[in-house]
C-alpha cells in the first residue's frame, strides 16, 4: 500500500491572545491518502480553517507534526494549493494571467504560459473567458479560475477552505459537480472545509467530523456512495440524519461556549 500523502501527529494549535492562550486543535492524528477526497466538517470556530493553514504551512503547529509528501511541513509549498470562499484574483489580471501568475513568478515564458492557461481553463470549463477581466465573470465562474490558479502548479494537493459559501444554492450544486470532474480527471488530494452536511456527503470519500473548540476529531466516516450522488437517493438522506446528530451535540457546546465567552 502506498504511503499517505499527509500525515497528521498528534497535531495541535494555540493560539497566543492578549488574554490566555487559546487552544484551537488537540491531538489531531489524520492520514490523507494520495488521490482521497476529504472533507472537514464541523460547527464554526471548531479549528477547520486552523488544521488547513496548517497543513498548508501557512501557520505553524504548537505541537505534534504535519508530514507531507514526506517532508515535515514548516512553510507554504507548490505542491500544496489554495482556494479560499473569496477567489481574491488579481482585478486588473485577465482570467489566463490570473491562472499562469504563480507561474510568472517561477519565471516561465510568456508563450508558455499562455498554454498552460489554455490547457486549465479547459479543464476547468472556462476556455472562452481567458481574456475577461474577474469583474466579468459571476461568483461561480471566479471559483472555478481560483480551482484553475491552483492546478496551475501542479499541486499534490488541493486545500479549499468554504470555497463555495458565497454561492446560491444552485450554482453551489453545479459546484460541487464541477470539483468532483476536477479531482477524477486529476491526481490530486482535496481537503474541503465546509458545515455543511450536505455539501460534505456529495464530495467526500471521507467526512472527518469535529468536536466543538478545542477541535479534535469527533469521527470518521467513510461515504461510500457511487458518484455523482445522487443527493434525493435513501443512503444520502440516512447519513445526512446521522451526522445532522453527530453536528448538534458540538453545534449546542460551540453555542453554549459563545454565549459563556459574551
Ligand atoms: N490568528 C488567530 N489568532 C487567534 N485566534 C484565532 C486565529 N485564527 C483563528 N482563531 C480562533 O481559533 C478558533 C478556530 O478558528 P477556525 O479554525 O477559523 O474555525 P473554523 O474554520 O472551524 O470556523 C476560533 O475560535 C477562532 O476565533
Ligand atoms: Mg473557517
Amino acid at each position: 500500500m502506498q504511503p499517505p500523502l499527509v500525515t497528521c501527529k498528534g497535531v495541535g494549535k494555540t493560539w497566543q491572545t492578549d488574554g490566555a492562550p487559546f487552544v484551537a486543535l488537540r491531538d489531531i492524528d489524520l492520514n490523507i491518502a494520495r488521490r482521497e477526497f476529504v472533507v472537514f466538517l464541523g460547527p464554526s470556530g471548531c479549528g477547520k480553517s486552523t488544521l488547513l493553514y496548517l497543513i498548508s504551512g501557512l501557520e505553524q503547529v504548537s505541537s505534534g507534526r504535519i508530514v507531507c509528501g514526506g517532508a515535515e511541513v514548516r512553510e507554504p509549498g507548490t505542491d500544496r494549493g489554495l482556494v479560499f470562499q473569496d477567489a481574491s484574483l488579481f482585478p486588473w489580471l485577465s482570467v489566463g494571467e490570473n491562472i499562469t501568475f504563480g507561474l510568472k513568478m517561477q519565471h516561465m515564458p510568456k508563450e508558455n504560459r499562455r498554454r498552460v492557461a489554455e490547457e486549465i481553463l479547459e479543464r476547468v470549463g472556462l476556455s472562452e473567458a481567458i481574456d475577461k477581466r474577474p469583474d466579468q465573470l459571476s461568483g461561480g465562474m471566479r471559483q472555478r479560475v481560483a480551482v484553475g490558479r491552483a492546478l496551475a502548479l501542479k499541486p499534490e494537493i488541493l486545500l479549499l477552505d468554504e470555497p463555495f459559501a458565497a454561492l446560491d444554492v444552485q450554482t453551489r450544486a453545479k459546484m460541487q459537480d464541477f470539483l468532483t470532474q476536477v479531482w477524477q480527471q486529476s491526481n490530486v488530494s482535496m481537503v474541503f472545509v465546509t458545515h455543511h452536511i450536505d455539501e460534505a456527503i456529495a464530495l467526500a470519500d471521507r467526512i472527518v467530523v469535529f468536536t466543538a473548540r478545542p477541535g479534535r476529531i469527533k469521527t470518521i466516516i467513510p461515504v461510500d456512495l457511487p458518484r455523482p450522488r445522487d443527493t434525493r437517493s435513501r443512503a444520502f438522506h440516512d447519513l445526512s440524519v446521522h451526522l445532522t446528530d453527530l453536528m448538534r451535540d458540538e453545534v449546542d457546546r460551540a453555542f453554549a461556549e459563545q454565549e459563556r465567552v459574551r
